[in-house]
C-alpha cells in the first residue's frame, strides 16, 4: 500500500506532532501544502482540544493527524516527590519561588473515552499515539470512524507489539529524534539505536509500512529513508522556526544557535526521557536524574521555575526540545518547508 493510499495525502511527508510548540496553524499549512498535518493533543484540556480541532476541520479540508500519549499514568510516591523537590530547592530560592505554592500533579493526561468522545465529533482520518496504545476499548472507539491508527516504535519488538495490535502504519522513531521518545517496552537506554539502523530493521521484521523519524531534515534525508524501505517520514525538528509554530522566542534562539549541536537526553524536565538541547538543569541535575519521578510526575516541580525564568529572559530550566539534526531549521513557511523536503524525491 503507497503512503498516498494508506492516509490520503499525495506527499510523503509527516510534520511531527510537537506538543507545547504548536498547534494548528502549523499542521493545517503542511496538509494544505500535500503533506499530513499533526495536532498535538497530550497537552490540551477538553475545551482547548475542541477548539483547536474546529480550526483545522473548517481551515484544512485536507486529511489531518491528532496525536496523543497513552502512558499508564504513575503512582505518586512521597519520598520521591519529595527528594525531587529537595533537588529542585536551591532553584527556588534563587528565583523567589516559594516552594509551598508549587503544585502537584501531573500535566499530561493519557488517551481516555472523555477525550475520544470529543474526537468523535471531528473523525480525524488518521490518530497516532506515543508510548504504546491505549486499551482495546479505545482503539475500538477510534477505528470505528474509520481512523488509520499509527504509533512510535523505538526498537524492533516495539514495532512488532504494535503490528500485533492492529496499528496501520509504525513510525520508526530514531535516537536522533527530538522530543520525547516514544519508548514503551523497555526502560533500557541501550535499545535505542539511530534512524539508519532502526528503520531497515523494523521493514524487515513487520508487514505493515513504515515511517521513519528523527534526523531528517532536507531531502537527502528524506530520499535516504525511502531507501531505506520507509514508506514516508515523520519531521519535527526541522519545522520549529516556522512561523506557524508556536516555539517561543528562547526556543528559536537556542535552535540557531551553535549550542544546537548538543543536545542530549534527559528526563528533568518531565520524569520520560527525551531529547533537548543541553542547558542549565540538564547540566547540573542529569541529564538523567535518578530523582526525576516517572513520567509526566516530573513535570509539575519544574514548571514554575521555566515560567519564572522565562520571564527574566532565561532558558535555564526550559525544555529546548530539539533533535540531532537542526541544519533544517528555516524561518520559511510551513508549505516551502514541506515542499522543500520533497524536491525531487
Ligand atoms: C519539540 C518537539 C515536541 C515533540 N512532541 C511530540 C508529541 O507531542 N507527540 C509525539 O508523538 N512526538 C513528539 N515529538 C517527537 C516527534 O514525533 C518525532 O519523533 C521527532 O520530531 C522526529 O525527529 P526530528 O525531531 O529529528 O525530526 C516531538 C519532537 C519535538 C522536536
Amino acid at each position: 500500500m503507497t503512503f498516498e493510499q494508506l492516509l490520503g495525502v499525495p506527499l510523503p511527508i509527516i510534520q511531527a506532532p510537537m506538543a507545547g510548540v504548536q498547534g494548528s496553524a502549523l499542521a493545517t499549512a503542511v496538509s494544505r501544502a500535500g503533506g499530513l498535518g499533526s495536532l498535538p493533543g497530550a497537552m490540551l484540556a477538553p475545551d482547548a482540544l475542541r477548539a483547536e480541532l474546529t480550526a483545522m476541520s473548517a481551515r484544512s479540508g485536507r486529511p489531518f493527524n491528532v496525536n496523543f500519549f497513552c502512558h499508564a499514568t504513575p503512582q505518586r510516591e512521597r519520598q520521591r516527590e519529595m527528594e525531587w523537590r529537595a533537588m529542585l530547592a536551591p532553584y527556588y530560592a534563587e528565583l523567589g519561588i516559594d516552594p509551598e505554592t508549587v503544585p502537584v500533579g501531573p500535566e499530561r493526561s493519557p488517551f481516555s473515552h472523555e477525550t475520544a468522545d470529543t474526537l468523535e465529533e471531528f473523525r480525524p482520518a488518521v490518530v497516532s499515539f506515543h508510548f504504546g496504545l491505549p486499551s482495546e476499548d479505545l482503539l475500538v472507539r477510534v477505528r470505528r470512524w474509520g481512523a488509520k491508527i499509527l504509533s512510535s516504535a523505538t526498537t524492533v519488538d516495539e514495532a512488532r507489539w504494535l503490528e500485533s495490535r492492529g496499528v496501520d502504519a509504525v513510525i520508526a522513531q530514531g535516537l536522533e529524534a527530538g522530543g520525547h521518545r516514544g519508548m514503551f517496552l523497555s526502560r533500557d537506554l541501550n535499545t535505542q539505536i539511530g534512524t539508519l539502523a532502526l528503520v531497515p530493521q523494523i521493514v524487515r521484521a513487520v508487514k505493515v509500512p513504515v515511517i521513519a523519524a528523527g534526523g531528517i531534515a532536507d531531502a537527502k534525508g528524506v530520499r535516504a529513508a525511502l531507501q531505506l524501505g520507509a514508506a514516508g517520514v515523520q519531521v519535527g525538528t526541522a519545522y520549529l522556526l516556522c512561523p506557524e509554530a508556536t516555539t517561543s522566542a528562547l526556543h528559536r534562539t537556542a535552535l540557531t544557535s551553535e549550542g544546537a549541536r548538543a543536545t542530549a537526553l534527559t528526563n528533568v524536565f518531565t520524569g520520560g526521557v527525551a531529547r533537548g538541547i543541553v542547558n542549565r538543569i540538564m547540566l547540573e541535575l542529569g541529564p538523567i536524574s535518578p530523582f526525576a519521578p516517572d513520567f509526566p510526575l516530573a513535570a509539575s516541580a519544574v514548571a514554575p521555575l521555566r515560567a519564572r525564568a522565562e520571564s527574566l529572559g532565561r532558558s535555564d530550566f526550559s525544555p529546548l526540545w530539539a533533535g540531532q539534526n537542526t541544519t533544517g531549521c528555516k524561518e520559511v513557511s510551513a508549505t516551502a518547508l514541506t515542499e522543500e523536503l520533497v524536491h525531487e524525491v
